[in-house]
């Protein structure tokens, strides 16, 4: 990404963990700060996209302080029946359990500390999976596709909210300019964490771009995959389904038994 650091950041899973930690109690506030409030809209769309019927159990891949676990829970349309929420981070988990307990909804959404490579989740046991802003951390997001892939059931959907940089020459170039001076200012004068505000724009500025990313969630064993950029293509919405019969394969038989064409799309 031109006008970001290409340096690929320290993904150590302790570095990551005691990163998140350390600015768990400012996290919400800077999230909803630096987003201009259109992180809440993003988890939104992420939670319509799944459509939930009421019945479903969910995971929450990289919960953090558990907001897209909440949205999930609490949508108006089409709410999940239990989120489990799992994340590395046992600070950032804590809010989220305050947060949850506050609302009432904590015997719902259980919290669990866990890796993403690594879930502490039986197979084919979850009928959706998501992740906000989560899957750019973890140091091998192909294997986290892979497990997420493994404890989905059979047409389980998947669906992935993560930064990119917008493709309009103009506006990318006002984006990497606030990734790089406006944001890690303000990001370090609230959290007071010298580091986290500027592996922000390292991670989003070394992620796969979303052509990249489809390619490594159809190698997951997805199908249907698509990319929907949102806000001018600051974040990308990636959804995906696990097919529901052996052979059905990326590309291949969908949920209407008919061929739908590219398995991924770009929107
Ligand atoms: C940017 S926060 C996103 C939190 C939340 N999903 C949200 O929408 O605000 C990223 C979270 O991913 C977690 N994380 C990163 N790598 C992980 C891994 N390998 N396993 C579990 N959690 C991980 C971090 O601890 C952190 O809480």
């Amino acid at each position: 990404m031109e006008g970001l650091n290409h340096a690929g950041p320290d993904k150590h899973p302790h570095a990551i963990a005691g990163m998140f930690d350390a600015i768990a109690r400012r996290y919400d506030f800077l999230n909803h700060l630096l987003s201009g409030g259109l992180d809440r809209r993003w988890r939104a769309r992420a939670v319509r996209e799944l459509a939930f019927q009421g019945h479903e159990v969910v995971l929450d891949l990289c919960t953090g302080t558990a907001d897209l676990a909440i949205a999930a829970i609490e949508a108006r349309q089409g709410a999940a029946r239990r989120v489990l929420g799992v994340d590395f981070a046992g600070e950032m988990l804590r809010i989220g359990q305050q947060k949850l307990r506050a609302a009432s909804h904590d015997g719902r959404v259980p919290l669990v500390r866990g890796d993403a490579v690594r879930l502490p989740v039986a197979s084919a046991s979850v009928h959706c999976a998501m992740v906000a802003f989560g899957i750019r951390n973890v140091v091998d997001p192909a294997a986290a596709c892979v497990e997420v892939h493994r404890v989905l059931r059979p047409g389980g959907r998947f669906a992935v909210l993560e930064f990119a940089m917008p493709r309009t020459p103009v506006l990318r170039s006002v984006y990497a300019w606030y990734f790089r001076h406006v944001l890690p200012r303000i990001g370090r004068a609230v959290s007071r964490h010298d580091a986290a505000y500027d592996y922000l724009p390292a991670s989003v500025g070394t992620f796969f771009p979303p052509e990249t990313f489809i390619a490594i969630v159809e190698r997951a064993g997805f199908t249907r995959v698509r990319a929907i950029p949102l806000t001018f293509g600051i974040v990308y919405l990636y959804v995906a389904e696990k097919p529901r019969a052996t052979g059905e394969t990326a590309g291949g038989m969908g949920r209407g038994g008919a061929s739908n064409g590219p398995a991924a799309t770009m929107m």
